[in-house]
């Protein structure tokens, strides 16, 4: 069996009805990173940082796995993804580390502990952690922030010994993830590119689909996996 691994971005979800970052639609076109998702920004206003995640929350919740997920799913390959909606879990992937975190997760500012939340609409903004009321914030990884250090190594040892690293829907911008692809390249994987968008992992890829995510697995699992 090949050693596969996948790395996805928002672009795998965008079928399921959930916005990209960048891009025409994407929600930096409309929203500042700075005013929302940073450090800086949540010690400066907590409420306006958690409407923007709860507006967020109501869209993934109203969302559901899309035909990219499910068949990615189906590989039983470790999906390595900075996606923070947990749609390939809900598609039944078995193996999903999650870079970025996860926007059902809140972690308490005050006592530290991280637990889930599945309140939507949320009844308080912002809300409090139920063990000591302190200020409870999402438990995703902003910019400036570090990335889960387990996650990370787990996510460079796949890159570095896997035989194809299949790239989905990521513009590779975000560092350290965005690495990811050339690590692997230059650990001798070869390199797959699902995007309808050219990125900087296209001028590494050693084969480029040219198609939305659902339409690009379909196509790589037919003509690469012969599956
Ligand atoms: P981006 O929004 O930067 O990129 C989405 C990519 O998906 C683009 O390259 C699009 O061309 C592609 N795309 C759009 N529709 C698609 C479709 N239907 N099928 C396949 N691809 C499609 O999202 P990410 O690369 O995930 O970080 O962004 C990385 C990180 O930047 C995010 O995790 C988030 C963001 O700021 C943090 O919040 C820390």
């Amino acid at each position: 069996m090949l050693n596969l691994v996948v790395l996805t971005g928002a672009g795998v979800s965008a079928e399921s009805g959930i916005p990209t970052f960048r891009g025409k639609e994407g929600l930096w076109k409309n929203f500042k990173p700075e005013e929302l998702a940073t450090p800086e920004a949540f010690r400066r206003n907590p409420k306006l940082v958690w409407e923007w995640y709860d507006w967020r929350r109501q869209i993934i919740s109203k969302a559901e796995p899309n035909k990219a997920h499910k068949l990615l799913a189906q590989l039983n390959a470790v999906i390595i993804t900075q996606n923070v909606d947990g749609l390939h879990q809900r598609a039944g992937a078995k193996k999903v580390i999650e870079l970025h975190g996860n926007i059902w997760r809140v972690r308490c500012t005050n006592c530290g502990k991280e637990y889930e939340n599945y309140e939507v609409p949320l009844r308080e903004i912002p809300p409090k952690c139920k063990f000591c009321n302190g200020l409870l914030r999402p438990a995703v990884v902003w910019f400036g922030e570090c990335l889960p250090l387990d996650a990370l190594e787990e996510a460079e040892r796949l890159a570095k010994s896997c035989e194809v690293f299949l790239v989905v829907g990521t513009s590779g911008v975000v560092y350290p993830a965005g690495l990811l692809p050339f690590v692997a390249k230059q650990h001798g994987a070869k390199v797959v590119e699902i995007n309808p968008e050219s990125t900087p992992i296209s001028e590494i890829a050693d084969i480029v689909i040219r198609e939305k995510a659902s339409v690009g697995v379909e196509k790589f699992i037919r003509t690469m996996l012969n599956l």
